[in-house]
């Protein structure tokens, strides 16, 4: 040992006799208490909100191979705490400024016995409403590269609360039906968990910068309420081989009043890194529409042959349709060789699809052409062609790229969500960043905020699509999925879930259609957040349907301020957006498997002003079962004082245009 070692080591062991073995930290408001103790050498923390338990003393720890583990023989060196009272402006998102508020604790602990002067830091960042923290691996002598073999990681709740969640077994790119099951039965579930108490708090455990880690899910044991992370594996079964990045992701708990409050949390971006990015003004929120539902509705191939989708007369028709109707961009799939084997090059085009002469009539028009890479999963071949692909791309002036990794495994070895997975996806977010491209992922890792470090990361999959209504042998999405998301999903960032279908039916796979009204069809163009938001249906259904159209060819997907005045996950929804011009708002509802009626108390409205609201609404009678298409569209005059009723049919909803107009 260096003799420079020896001071540190004991300095440290002194620091070590003073360092209180409990700890705690509060958040700005005081109210939620975080408390970090050490007993018997185990680390635990635990939490309270306004004197209530949010989680009994929860095991903190790692298992490590080869060398002793990071569980026991713990004593604290020394704490220190930090405040952050600040904000930032996101590229796009959904509201123009994001406060950023937390008291921070740092733990730095050694294990003295255990193995002699190596350290562990941990980090707690407390908000008003909820927390997030950290293991922190300091460099040092002892731990140069290491690898998790899991985390000890427990959330101790204290009772088995309602919660929603996906299992990770047997459910492909999280396209799941979230379950409502007590705590105690989740399994082996992916999160976000969404949870309910019995005393009325809405709770979401999740995570955030995942940057060079497995995901984290989470384990329940049958009979008890605590949650043990269970990161996906390596296929080796290793979870995290730990080299460069120092840190694990931030674990976050959101703490909430109600389902509304939960869903504003932006805890999540907080704990991710500021843009990276310096010159963003590539990256533009938009609508678009594909050559695509006609794919998902067997009517066009994506391989070449005589339905082919990406013909280029074809694609210029959608550009027609785009640049009348105030579209960004098309997106095309289809484009390239070969759908046929699925080897797929990013840099051939078929022979009928003109690149040149597509991307210059979309110059022309101002309409974006969305590339698309479909890896087949295969990610080594995807690499070695990656960066052509988008040079290609931007040689043609293009900003947008759809990637997709539909495959079981990638490469037919890891999980999307394994550290090798992870590792991909963000050297693909880098790398795009590099060539001015923005992303739209499709069976991606879960998303936890990487967007607010790399804005060019604009939307992802993940999600249980609007896709499922055309195809899925057993029916298309139940009434009460698209207004569970944005209480799940939704919670881990933008969805690409590519609503407003018009058409109803799959006259090529009768048993399955979409189980909505139309005017909720609408409604999540608006619910579901997106900045990259996509209306999904052939053209011809929104030709023949130019009334309702007239909505989307207004909606904006980048917004000033965001609230919602009803919510309740797997019930209903109504959200109020403001746009960017700061005077008018778009405002949205939802039901589920009940009509009911929305009650919207309008005193979010400028109090001097006068408005015109365009509502599009479900006509009498309509229902998703039996009259999906009866839509009404009305105009009315509010003002702050004004209480708005809107019914909503059985998986209704509502679409409103509320403009300033003096
Ligand atoms: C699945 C994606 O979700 C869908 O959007 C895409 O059309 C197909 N894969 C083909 O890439």
């Amino acid at each position: 040992m260096k003799f420079t070692h020896l001071i540190v080591v004991a300095f440290a062991t002194l620091l070590s006799l003073s360092a209180p073995a409990r700890t705690s930290v509060a958040s700005p408001d005081g109210n939620v208490v975080v408390t970090v103790n050490v007993d018997n050498g185990r680390l635990y923390y635990n939490v309270d909100r306004d004197g209530e338990v949010i989680l009994n003393p929860s095991r903190l720890g790692l298992t490590l191979a080869g060398v002793p583990d990071w569980a026991e023989g713990f004593s604290v060196v020394s704490t220190s705490t930090r405040q952050e009272r600040s904000s930032w402006e996101p590229v796009w998102g959904e509201e123009a400024l994001i406060e950023n508020n937390y008291n921070e604790l740092t733990v730095e602990l050694q294990q003295k016995k255990v193995a002699p002067g190596r350290r562990l830091r941990v980090v707690f960042r407390v908000f008003n409403d909820g927390l997030g923290f950290r293991y922190e691996f300091p460099s040092q002598q002892q731990m140069s590269d290491f690898v998790i073999t899991d985390e000890l990681t427990e959330f101790a709740f204290p009772e088995a609360h309602t919660s929603w969640s996906l299992p990770v077994e047997g459910i492909r790119f999280y396209e799941g039906l979230f379950r409502e099951l007590p705590l105690d039965s989740i399994g082996w579930a992916s999160t976000p968990v969404t949870i309910h108490t019995a005393s009325g708090l809405s709770m979401a455990l999740h995570e955030a910068a995942l940057t060079d880690y497995a995901a984290m899910n989470v384990q329940a044991t049958p009979g008890s309420p605590v949650l043990r992370a269970a990161l996906t594996p390596w296929s080796t079964g290793e979870k995290v081989f730990v080299t460069d990045v120092r840190t694990s992701p931030w674990r976050t708990l959101i703490i909430a009043d109600n389902d509304g409050d939960m869903m504003l949390s932006r805890i999540m971006l907080n704990l991710n890194e500021p843009c990276r990015i310096a010159d963003t003004s590539w990256i533009k929120p938009q609508r678009y529409i594909g050559v695509w539902w006609c794919y998902h509705m067997k009517e066009n191939t994506w391989e070449i042959g005589p339905r082919h989708g990406a013909t280029t007369a074809n694609v210029l028709r959608h550009m027609d349709f785009a640049a009348r109707n105030g579209f960004g961009g098309v997106l095309v799939e289809g484009w390239n060789y070969d759908w046929a084997s699925w080897e797929f090059s990013f840099t051939r085009p078929y022979e009928d699809f003109d690149i040149d002469s597509i991307t210059a009539y979309g110059r022309a028009h101002g309409v974006a052409l969305i590339g698309h890479h479909e890896t087949g999963g295969k990610i080594a071949n995807y690499e070695r062609q990656m960066e052509d692909g988008f040079r290609l791309y931007r040689d043609k002036g293009m900003h947008y790229v759809k990637t997709g990794y539909v495959g079981d495994l990638l490469d037919d070895v890891e999980r999307h969500s394994s550290q090798a997975g992870v590792r991909h996806y963000r050297h693909v977010i880098e790398t795009a960043a590099q060539y001015e491209m923005c992303i739209d992922n499709h069976e991606p890792v879960i998303p936890t905020g990487l967007q607010r470090t790399y804005p060019n990361l604009m939307t992802q999959e993940g999600v249980r699509g609007q896709e499922w209504d055309a195809w899925n042998p057993t029916g298309g999405n139940p009434p009460s999925h698209t207004v569970t998301l944005p209480f799940t999903r939704g919670l881990a960032g933008p969805m690409d879930f590519t609503p407003v279908t018009f058409s109803f039916e799959n006259p090529v796979m009768p048993q399955t259609r979409v189980n909505t009204t139309i005017a909720k069809q609408l409604a999540l163009f608006v619910i579901l957040y997106s900045p990259l938001q996509m209306a999904s249906d052939m053209i011809e259904h929104y030709e023949a349907n130019p009334a309702p159209l007239q909505f989307l060819v207004d909606c904006p997907t980048d917004w000033q301020r965001t609230l919602y005045p009803e919510a309740l996950i797997g019930k209903y929804i109504t959200v109020a957006r403001l746009a960017k011009d700061g005077s008018t708002w778009y405002i949205a509802g939802a039901t589920g498997d009940d009509a009911r009626t929305a009650r919207i108390d309008m005193s979010f409205l400028d109090a001097d002003a006068h408005y015109l609201a365009t509502i599009y609404r479900d006509a009498p009678g309509a229902d998703w079962e039996t009259n999906p298409t009866a839509i009404l569209i009305e105009q009315r005059k509010v003002d702050a004082t004004s209480t708005l009723y809107i019914p909503e049919g059985r998986s209704g909803g509502f679409a409103i245009k509320c403009t300033r107009v003096d």
